[in-house]
């Protein structure tokens, strides 16, 4: 399965009116997103199975990371940090982390993995770092769960001028067949309609942000049971009640087995 982180680059205004600029990382799947911003029974389900989450998610390729890291930085905040799956690519690059994430469970593992990163318990809207102390408020993932307004305003407040914020995400990007049958069976599927030329997204909630992207495709293989774990750990699976969930993931795994 293809999948592509997509940044996007751009400028945000800083406090004092000047501008500086913003590496922000969408999505290159086109479709309509059942996902609110403000949906946070999803947006916080992920303690529940943090240990998983780790082991099954991926990480994110090094060109994206070069792309997405501005090319004089220091610090770094990760902000939805999770397990550390970007946390532990930046510390990998001599950069300083702040690794800020509301789920103490999903923080634990962090803390656990990544003892040189800072780890604070804190949302993307509020969290304690001093204004201008970091090089780059950098997301992995959850943009999407985040109020963008506060979110938006906390990362202006703690980068320093001539940083940025980034976005980035890993998302499969069905093309053949049976890719096409598994990207069906997702419970968040409905509606959705797959761009095969990978039709740039722009991320919501970036007013006032000129905004670039790129795309890093890459690809990687699995088994059957290994997807079956990683699906496990997506949200829309998560939140199928349970009886449902464990035939849901069944059929989905089955998809690779008949391959
Ligand atoms: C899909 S995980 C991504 C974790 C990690 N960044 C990665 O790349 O794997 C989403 C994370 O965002 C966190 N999250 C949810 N709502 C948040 C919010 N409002 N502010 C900050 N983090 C949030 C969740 O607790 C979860 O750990």
């Amino acid at each position: 399965m293809q999948r592509r982180p997509t940044p996007s680059r751009g400028r945000i205004g800083s406090r004092d009116g000047e501008t500086g600029r913003a590496t922000l990382c969408g999505h290159s799947l086109v479709h309509t997103d059942p996902v609110t911003s403000l949906d946070t029974r999803r947006a916080r389900v992920f303690g529940n199975f943090a240990q998983d989450y780790d082991r099954w998610r991926p990480v994110y390729p090094p060109e994206a990371i070069d792309w997405l890291v501005p090319p004089t930085a220091a610090q770094i905040a990760d902000v939805g940090a999770g397990t550390g799956k970007l946390t532990g690519l930046l510390l990998g690059r001599g950069l300083q982390v702040v690794a800020v994430e509301p789920d103490a469970d999903m923080l634990a593992v962090l803390a656990a993995n990544y003892p040189g990163a800072k780890a604070e318990q804190a949302g993307a809207e509020n969290f304690p770092l001093d204004d201008a102390s970091v090089d780059a408020v950098l997301v992995g993932q959850p943009w999407h769960w985040f109020d963008h307004e506060l979110a938006l305003t906390e990362a202006r407040r703690v980068v320093r001028p001539g940083g940025w914020l980034g976005l980035i995400g890993n998302t499969a990007f069905p093309r053949t067949a049976w890719q096409l049958e598994l990207a069906r069976l997702d419970p968040d599927f409905a509606g959705r309609t797959f761009d095969e030329e990978g039709e740039e997204w722009e991320p919501p909630g970036l007013t006032g942000c000129v905004v670039e992207s790129s795309e890093f495709p890459w690809q990687e293989e699995l088994t059957a049971p290994g997807l079956r774990a990683r699906l496990a750990t997506h949200s829309a699976y998560a939140l199928v009640a349970a009886d449902g969930r464990e035939h849901s993931l069944d059929e989905a795994a089955a998809v690779l087995t008949r391959e």
